[in-house]
């Protein structure tokens, strides 16, 4: 009976431990980013700004994942659902079928486009208080 139990503790530790990567390093977004070339390129291009060979037939087309806000979401939890399971009725097909890692680390290279093309955060709200 003992033993079941410490099965099952061991086999739900080892399930939980796939998901979300425990930090997001250089090793990640290079990992991310070789597999961007190779899987989303075509449609997103190099950058994520939607101008890859393949776009201009697509209707709708991809964003630009710099500057246009995503519709599906943009935590690293929601990219990586959309990864999964693309967006119905466009060319975004789901991505199941790469490795769940490699998908997260998907996920974090397209956040990482993103906020490359985006301005610097801006200033701490003190600084934003009406003058008197
Ligand atoms: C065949 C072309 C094509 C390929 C390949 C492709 N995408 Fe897309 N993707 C699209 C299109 C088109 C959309 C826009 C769908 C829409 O209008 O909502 C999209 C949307 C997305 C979005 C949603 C952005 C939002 O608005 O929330 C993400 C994230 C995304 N793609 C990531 C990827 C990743 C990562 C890959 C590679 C694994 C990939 N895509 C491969 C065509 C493609």
């Amino acid at each position: 009976m003992k033993s079941h139990l410490f099965a099952f503790i061991t086999l739900f530790t080892t399930t939980a431990l796939a998901g979300p990567p425990a930090k997001v390093d250089q090793a990640l977004l290079d990992k991310g980013k070789a597999a961007f070339m190779v899987n989303c390129m075509a449609c997103h291009g190099e950058k994520g700004a939607g101008d890859g060979p393949g776009a201009a037939a697509l209707n709708p087309k991809p964003r630009n994942f710099t500057t246009d806000a995503f519709k599906q979401g943009e935590t690293p939890d929601a990219v990586f659902k959309t990864v999964s399971g693309g967006v119905a009725g466009t060319a975004m097909v789901p991505f199941a079928h790469i490795p769940e890692d490699d998908r997260w680390a998907l996920a974090h290279w397209v956040l990482e486009l993103r906020k490359v093309g985006k301005p610097a955060a801006p200033a701490p709200a003190a600084d934003k208080k009406p003058k008197k």
